[in-house]
């Protein structure tokens, strides 16, 4: 799996670059937004040392991706990829203050590229319009739903070639 930045075509201003443990306090405070809350699973408020463990271990894991979105090099969002059974589930929060400007759906769009030969999966909230539309236009499609949530599919290379 891709360990590098990852770019746009040449010219493009926005750049996905893996996460360091440096970034736990960006990270944090976009993870407790109210916004991102609601979004996400679990709603509680995450505890600064928890996190801290929690992205400790992830960069550690030699099977899981965390890739800060850098727009006009300034950092403005995250793409996490976890992996699942049978490929790879994405989640993704761009900061309050640079919502509406299109870094969600061009970050999303890029990720899926790179992983295109992975099944992958994003679970979304019925009102989370914002986010359906990112996963629409990177390609994913409606595979069903569960406790409430949306589940988006994005079929990978192989599987659609086997088909
Ligand atoms: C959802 C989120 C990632 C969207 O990020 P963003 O950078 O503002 O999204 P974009 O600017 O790329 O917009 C994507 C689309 O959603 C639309 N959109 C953006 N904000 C919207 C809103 N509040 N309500 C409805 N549509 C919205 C945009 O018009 C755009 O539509 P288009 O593709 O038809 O032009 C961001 O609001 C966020 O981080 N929310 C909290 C965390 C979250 O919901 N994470 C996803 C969990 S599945």
């Amino acid at each position: 799996m891709h360990r590098s930045c990852l770019c746009e075509k040449a010219g493009g201003d926005l750049v996905l670059r893996p996460a360091v443990l440096e970034d736990a306090s960006l990270l944090l405070a976009w993870r407790n937004d109210p916004e991102t809350r609601a979004a996400s699973r679990n709603t509680a408020p995450v505890e600064a040392g928890e996190h801290a463990a929690w992205l400790a271990g992830l960069l550690e894991d030699p099977a899981r991706r965390l890739y800060i979105v850098v727009a006009h090099g300034q950092p403005c969002g995250q793409v996490r990829l976890d992996p699942t059974g049978d490929g790879l589930q994405l989640s993704w929060t761009i900061a309050p203050q640079r919502r509406k400007k299109g870094y969600a759906r061009r970050a999303v769009s890029l990720v899926a590229r790179a992983f295109s030969e992975r099944t992958l999966t994003a679970w979304i909230r019925p009102e989370n319009h914002a986010s359906i539309r990112v996963a629409e236009a990177a390609g994913f499609r409606l595979a069903g739903t569960r406790d409430g949530l949306l589940k988006f599919v994005a079929l990978g290379v192989a599987d659609v070639q086997g088909r």
